[in-house]
C-alpha cells in the first residue's frame, strides 16, 4: 500500500469565458472541476496504474466530500481527517484573449484537536502502509515541522517517505532524512541558499543532499529534464519533447512514476526514464493527473 498525504487539498475549478471585466457580471461558457493538491494528484495517477492507494489529509465541506467522492471512485482508500472549515476551491479562468486570471483561497485553519486527529489516523496508516509519499503545503495552524514529524515516525517503523514540498517544510523535512526527495530547480536553491547556475552545480547540490544521508536525490529542472544521485551514481535524463498544453502536475507526475520503480524495483536509470516519460505525457493533456496511456507508452 502507498499512502499520500495532503495536508491542503484543493478543488481546482476552471472556467472558460471571453474575457474578464472587473466591476462587472461575468458569465462563464462553460464550468469544470476537478479533485487538486498535489498529494491527491500522485494518487490519481497511482490509480490509473491499479496500484494499491491510501489517502490522507484534510478535508471540509461539500469541497471536501467532492474529493474524498472522487478518490473513492478511484478506488482509493480514503483515511480524510473532517475540519470544521471548508477545503478551498482554487478558481482558474481562461479567457479567449489569452488572460489567465486565478482566484486563490487561503485554505482552512486547522484547529489543534483535528492535527491530533490526522496524526492518530496516521498512526493508523503506518501499519498498512509500506511507501509514504508527503506532498505540497500546509494550511494554517499546522506546525511547519509536521513533514520532520512524520519522517522521524516512518523512519521508526521501518516505511519509506517520499517528500515533495518546498520552503521550510522542505528545509526541516530534510532534517529527518526521508528516503527520496524531489526538489525542483527553485526548491533546491532554497535549501542551498542561492541561485544555482547551471547543471553542475545541481548536482553538487544534490549531491550534498546524499552525504546528509538521504538516499536518492531527484531534481526536477522542468523542461530541461532530471537529476538523479545516490550514494553510487549521478545520472541524467533529458526531458521528452512534446507539444506541452499544461504542465501542471509535472512533478507529480515524477513523484508517482518513482512510487511505481520503487514499488516494481525498478533500477534508477529506468526509474528516470519513466518518470520522464509519465511527465511528458500528464503535460500533454488538459486535465492535470490524467495520463494518456498510449502516449506514455509511446515515449516510453
Ligand atoms: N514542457 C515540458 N515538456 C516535457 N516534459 C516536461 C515539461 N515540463 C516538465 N516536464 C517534465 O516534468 C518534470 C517535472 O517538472 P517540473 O520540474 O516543472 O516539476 P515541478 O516544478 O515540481 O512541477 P509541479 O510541482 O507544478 O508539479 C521535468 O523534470 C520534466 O521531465
Ligand atoms: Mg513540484
Amino acid at each position: 500500500m502507498i499512502v499520500t498525504v495532503t495536508l491542503n487539498p484543493a478543488v481546482d475549478k476552471t472556467y472558460n469565458t471571453d474575457s474578464v471585466r472587473l466591476g462587472d457580471v461575468n458569465r462563464m461558457r462553460s464550468a469544470f472541476s476537478v479533485a487538486g493538491g498535489k498529494g491527491i494528484n500522485v494518487a490519481k495517477i497511482l490509480r490509473q496504474f491499479h496500484l494499491p492507494v491510501a489517502v490522507m489529509g484534510f478535508l471540509g465541506g461539500y469541497s471536501g466530500r467532492m474529493i474524498e467522492d472522487t478518490m473513492s471512485k478511484m478506488g482509493a482508500e480514503c483515511h480524510f481527517t473532517r475540519t470544521k472549515k471548508d477545503t478551498r476551491t482554487s478558481i482558474n479562468i481562461l479567457g479567449d484573449d489569452g488572460y489567465v486570471t486565478e482566484l486563490l483561497e487561503p485554505g482552512p485553519d486547522i484547529s489543534e484537536k483535528e492535527l491530533d486527529n490526522f496524526l492518530k489516523e496516521f498512526e493508523y496508516c503506518l501499519e498498512g502502509g509500506e511507501l509514504f509519499v508527503l506532498s505540497g503545503s500546509v494550511p494554517g495552524g499546522v506546525p511547519l515541522d509536521i513533514y520532520a514529524r512524520l519522517i522521524r515516525r516512518c523512519r521508526e517503523e521501518k516505511r519509506k517517505v517520499f517528500l515533495d514540498t518546498s520552503g521550510e517544510l522542505l528545509r526541516e523535512g530534510i532534517k529527518e532524512k526521508p528516503y527520496l526527495v524531489k526538489p525542483n530547480k527553485k526548491e533546491l536553491e532554497y535549501i542551498a541558499g542561492r541561485k544555482l547556475t547551471d547543471r553542475e552545480d545541481v548536482i553538487g547540490e544534490a549531491k550534498k543532499l546524499v552525504e546528509q544521508g538521504i538516499e536518492k536525490v531527484v531534481v526536477s529542472l522542468g523542461r530541461e529534464g532530471l537529476v538523479y544521485a545516490d550514494r553510487e551514481r549521478v545520472l541524467f535524463e533529458p526531458a521528452k519533447a512534446v507539444k506541452a498544453v499544461n504542465t501542471v502536475g509535472c512533478g507529480d507526475s515524477v513523484v508517482a512514476s518513482l512510487c511505481m520503480s520503487e514499488v516494481s524495483g525498478d533500477d534508477c536509470q529506468l526509474a528516470l526514464r519513466k518518470a520522464a516519460a509519465l511527465a511528458a505525457a500528464n503535460a500533454t493533456t488538459r486535465e492535470t493527473a490524467m495520463i494518456p496511456l498510449n502516449s506514455y507508452l509511446d515515449l516510453l
